[in-house]
């Protein structure tokens, strides 16, 4: 990654793990971002003490959290959160945004949808005037179902692909066992309608199209400074 990037990254990073306090319930994120703000909070937990938990939303995020030094917790302990956090590859002007380049996708949306703020974490160039423009949406399948779900999205106008393992023969296996499918579009210009659909597709378990979730935006720039997008 670039310095300029990683220091994007760092930056939102480190502005969401100052906005947490003692007795916060959090959602941990997955991927690059996530990671630096997991990293910056078990500092702070290490330096001042800091008293939270969190659900982390994948086997990566679970091993990093216990790294850094922050107790974990499940929905089944802990069903509410105060806080979740997390990055994303796409973000729109009305909050909503593609995930799931890490294969996460499933477990972010069940700990985001538990969370009373949902605040993603990105570099300025993730947010995009048209979705789907940049990065595919993942969809996670069983994998039985990759064929009918792949003429599903071949309908609504996308190319679809089974993610393919690196150093690994064969699919990406997800952390729930299953498949990913990418989909590229030219451009998602009706999320809604693109999630209805799947979310009606059997074999569809979920998919990275998070709409209506997401609270806050902080926005990494490379010198270090963040700007902030709060929806009302
Ligand atoms: C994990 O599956 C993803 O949803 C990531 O949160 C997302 O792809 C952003 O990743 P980076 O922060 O590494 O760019």
């Amino acid at each position: 990654m670039p310095d300029l990037q990683k220091a994007a990254k760092r930056a939102a990073g480190e502005q969401v793990a100052s906005m947490i306090t003692s007795g916060m319930k959090l959602g941990l994120g997955t991927g690059s971002t996530a990671a630096m703000a997991i990293e910056a909070l078990g500092v702070r937990i290490q330096k001042e003490g800091l008293q939270v938990c969190g659900v982390p939303t994948s086997f990566a995020s679970e091993r990093l959290a216990r790294e850094c030094g922050i107790p974990l917790t499940t929905l089944d302990q802990t069903p509410v959160l105060d806080l979740a956090f997390d990055g994303a590859d796409e973000v729109d002007k009305n909050f909503i945004v593609i995930k799931g380049r890490g294969a996460a996708q499933t477990r972010e949306k069940i700990v985001a949808a538990q969370a009373k703020r949902f605040v993603i974490l990105i570099d300025e160039g993730k947010l995009v005037d048209k979705l789907g423009t940049r990065m595919p949406l993942p969809v996670e399948i069983v994998p039985m179902a990759a064929t009918p779900v792949m003429n599903v999205l071949i309908a609504l106008g996308a190319r679809p692909e089974i993610r393919m393992g690196l150093r690994k023969d064969g699919p990406v296996v997800s952390d729930q066992g299953l498949w990913i499918l990418d989909a590229m579009f030219n451009e998602i210009t009706d999320p809604e309608h693109v999630n209805r659909v799947l979310l009606n597709t059997p074999g569809v378990v979920d998919h990275g199209l998070f709409i209506d979730m997401v609270t806050d935006v902080l926005i990494g720039l490379s010198d270090g400074s963040v700007r902030t997008m709060a929806r009302r």
